[in-house]
């Protein structure tokens, strides 16, 4: 069956994981990184930071799952031809910095663990420079590139090519 939409649910997921991944980056950025290690509250916001980022990898686990199992309109004409190939490899690229983000900030958790076990203690002095943290920040300067030219590529699609390339990620009907 030809459909002109994704899943609804695979709509709701697509944008609330958007906002879930760009507030995690801003946040984290802004917030987290901000806070010096010796202060005691730290733990608390990169707790908030480390939950957050597992449910961010929990919902793309399920929204894997949702896209396998659901049909998807078919590629734009755009989408089918020169630099529009690129539109698949992206979409991969984006789970495997998913995973590389989850994966580095889980290993940096464990080894920042101590600080959670002992009452009264504080963040190691040498957290920024541990080799998964600065991963942890690479990739995540690598995801924020690639969100910017995820949106650059749908708004010039819009403009010169398909003018329901949003429409394909909302709601309503899906058929014809
Ligand atoms: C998609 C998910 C995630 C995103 C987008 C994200 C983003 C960020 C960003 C932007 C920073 C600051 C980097 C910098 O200073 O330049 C950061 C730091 C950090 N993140 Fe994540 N993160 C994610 C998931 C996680 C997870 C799952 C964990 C752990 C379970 C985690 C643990 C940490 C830790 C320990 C730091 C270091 C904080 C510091 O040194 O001040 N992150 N993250």
């Amino acid at each position: 069956m030809t459909v002109r939409r994704y899943h609804p649910a695979l709509v709701v997921l697509h944008w609330l994981l958007g906002f879930l991944i760009i507030a995690q980056l801003a946040s984290g950025y802004f917030v987290v990184s901000r806070i010096p290690n010796a202060d005691p509250g730290k733990l608390g916001t990169l707790k908030i930071h480390m939950l957050l980022g597992m449910l961010i990898f929990l919902l793309f686990v399920v929204r894997f799952f949702v896209r396998l199992f659901t049909s998807h309109p078919p590629p734009t004409a755009e989408q089918q031809h020169g630099i529009g190939q690129l539109r698949t490899p992206i979409h991969w690229l984006f789970y495997v910095l998913v995973v590389a983000m989850v994966g580095s900030g889980w290993y940096t958790g464990w080894l920042i663990s101590d600080a959670y076990a002992t009452p009264g203690a504080t963040l190691r002095a040498d957290l920024p420079e541990l080799p998964s943290r600065m991963f942890h920040a690479w990739t995540a300067l690598v995801l924020f590139l690639l969100i910017i030219l995820h949106v650059a590529a749908a708004a010039r699609e819009y403009m010169t090519g398909d003018r329901n390339i949003f429409g394909r990620m909302g709601f309503g009907e899906r058929r014809g």
